[in-house]
């Protein structure tokens, strides 16, 4: 199993490019399902996950190329001829069940494993399959698969108020109702930036979507999607990881791509704790060195509140910090796996409930530890940059999935990592 093995306490200096965004391409890619000609993304992060994703599309039939080179993904719907997602690949990747909403607006039909939990909670689908039986559909789960089929000839529209403003759910359904018949209202709707980028992506397909980024968004089915060429937005989790870690170590770090009005209330703690932070356009961020920091509350919540995928992150920053910080976790209900591996770097951090608290201390040893998911995995990759000596972290397959050429780029900035 490859490592991270990282030696500590360079000072962190030069640019950083954001790529492409993980959790809007990989929902662009199942959106390509309902066009009916050729679809070509830009700007694709070439991570496992969207490896994963191709795969299930090629599976379902599609002819998908990936020019891995140049970040562009081109994908042929029109040989799609299988409605099955596979539990090999709905177990690797949970976003599979994404190809449940096009599926079923463009065929009517559509048998998805049902993803299992995983490391940071559950992960229900239950408000997918609700929106999807308002719009018409007859769900059957039997053998670890969920059924649906649509019980006329085509699905049709209803008002959807959601309990929860899922993003995945919200995304199925937007794209169940893009081939509908009649109006689809979602209320409740998740509110984030790549909720919008998947709203522009399908009306540039044809698509009649009105009020995605609000909480309500409201879609007139037509008849058929046509082909279209997009770039994906960049990536915000990337961008406040690569900021955090210049925060922690960092000189001057400049950080490209980083469309700061979609990192808001993320950038608003980071100046509370005192970082000093320069936004050049909505799409630079600089970071200098810094004096002393504060500790802060930090509560996450769905956009646009602190996002939980930077919940972890942060939570490295915040160890160092002397005083008392508390970070409450509202959104995943077992978050907060990596405090074990944080506190055998030496951190103090205590955990109740969704609370974490945490006693900042002078400073973080380097010693073995695993990556629990994504998110995790990159906290652990941050707090070896800061801490004293070597810090090795196992497991790093999990970073892949959803980071481009993370160590190549830390290195870039000055970091001693590297891959094992
Ligand atoms: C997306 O997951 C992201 N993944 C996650 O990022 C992110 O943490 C999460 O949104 C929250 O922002 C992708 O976009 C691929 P949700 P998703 O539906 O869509 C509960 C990363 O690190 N829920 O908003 O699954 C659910 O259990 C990943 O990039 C239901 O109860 O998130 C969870 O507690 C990790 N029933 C909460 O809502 C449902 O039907 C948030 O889920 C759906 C969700």
């Amino acid at each position: 199993m490859s490592k991270f093995v990282i030696n500590g306490g360079k000072i962190l200096s030069g640019e950083v490019n954001i790529s492409g965004a993980k959790n809007s391409a990989l929902k662009l890619i199942a959106a390509s399902i309902l066009a009916d000609k050729k679809i070509t993304l830009s700007n694709v992060p070439i991570i496992e996950d969207v490896n994963t994703m191709v795969k299930v599309l090629r599976i379902l039939g599609a002819k998908v190329s990936l020019d891995e080179k140049n970040g562009k993904i081109l994908i042929d719907p029109s040989s799609i001829d299988s409605f099955e997602a596979p539990y090999e690949l709905v177990r690797k990747m949970r976003a599979s069940i994404l190809v449940a909403g096009p599926l079923l607006s463009k065929f009517g039909s559509v048998k998805v494993a049902i993803p299992g939990g995983c490391n940071i909670g559950s992960r229900q689908i239950d408000l997918h399959l609700k929106g999807f039986e308002f719009m018409g559909t007859k769900n059957s789960l039997e053998h670890g698969y969920v059924h649906a089929k649509a019980t006329a000839k085509k699905l049709k529209g209803a008002v959807i108020d959601l309990d929860f403003p899922s993003r995945g759910a919200t995304e199925n359904i937007m794209m169940a109702a893009c081939l509908a018949k009649g109006k689809t209202v979602i209320n409740n709707a998740a509110r984030e930036p790549e909720i919008a980028d998947l709203s522009n992506f399908l009306v540039s397909m044809g698509a009649d979507i009105q009020g995605a980024g609000t909480d309500c968004i409201i879609i007139n089915g037509v008849k058929k999607l046509s082909g279209t060429n997009y770039k994906i937005m960049p990536d915000s989790i990337e961008a406040g990881t690569f900021i955090t870690a210049a925060a922690l170590c960092g000189k001057e770090v400049k950080v490209n791509g980083a469309v700061s009005k979609n990192l808001d209330l993320f950038l608003l703690k980071l100046k509370e704790i005192g970082i000093n932070i320069d936004i050049i356009d909505n799409n630079t961020i600089i970071i200098k060195e810094n004096g002393a920091f504060n500790p802060v509350h930090i509560s996450t919540l769905p956009y646009p509140g602190f996002p939980t995928d930077l919940q972890p992150i942060i939570a490295v920053l915040l160890s160092i910090i002397s005083g008392v910080s508390i970070i409450t976790e509202n959104v995943f209900e077992n978050r907060f796996m990596y405090v074990d591996e944080l506190n055998r770097m030496g951190a103090n951090i205590k955990i109740d409930g969704h609370h974490a608290i945490i006693t900042g201390v002078g400073k973080l040893s380097g010693a073995p530890v695993s990556a629990c998911d994504l998110r995790a995995g990159a906290a652990m990759v941050l707090a070896g940059l800061a801490a004293e000596g070597i810090t090795e972290v196992l497991g790093i397959h999990h970073i892949q999935r959803g980071y481009e050429n993370f160590d190549k780029k830390l290195s870039l900035l000055g970091a001693d990592i590297k891959k094992e």
